[in-house]
């Protein structure tokens, strides 16, 4: 991962508890001119429905507004019903599916619900999509 973190498209960001030494959440994303990815959002299970994968969100949106991106692009398995359920949540669109994207085992595939978030005008954007996280 910190290889990764080195390639300076590459954002990371990491929530702790003062008595924890590794992360109970964090998100990785790459932001490359006006298009943000979002590579991996995860909170660790006891900390699950706390609003930490929601903050993690909250401060790459920042980041991405203050870098003027316009969209935020994200995939996720069909059948991972809490992430689908986050980010409907927290304001992205699904707008495709990318049929057998992801592979188990040979022969077992499943497709990828494509979602997106796009900004307009910065400002009122920012406004807009914070209101969300309280
Ligand atoms: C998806 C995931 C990141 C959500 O993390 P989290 O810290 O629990 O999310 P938050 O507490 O910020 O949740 C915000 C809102 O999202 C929705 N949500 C989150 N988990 C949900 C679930 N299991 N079922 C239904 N809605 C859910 C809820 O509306 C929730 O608000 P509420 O708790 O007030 O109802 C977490 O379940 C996870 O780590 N999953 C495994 C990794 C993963 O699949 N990552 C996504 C692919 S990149």
């Amino acid at each position: 991962m910190s290889t990764l973190l080195q390639n300076p498209c590459v954002h990371g960001f990491f929530t702790y508890t003062p008595c924890k030494s590794d992360p109970i959440g964090l998100l990785l994303g790459q932001i490359i001119f006006e298009d943000a990815e979002i590579y991996t959002l995860a909170t660790q299970n006891e900390y699950r429905r706390q609003g930490v994968a929601s903050h993690l969100l909250e401060k790459f949106i920042v980041e991405c507004l203050a870098r003027s991106v316009k969209r935020i692009l994200l995939e996720v398995h069909e059948a991972n019903m809490p992430a689908l359920r986050f980010y409907e949540r927290v304001g992205f669109v699904a707008y495709g599916r990318r049929e057998k994207y992801y592979a188990s085992f040979l022969t077992d595939y499943s497709d990828a619900i494509l979602f997106e978030m796009a900004f307009g005008s910065k400002k009122q954007n920012l406004k807009k999509r914070l209101a969300l996280f309280n």
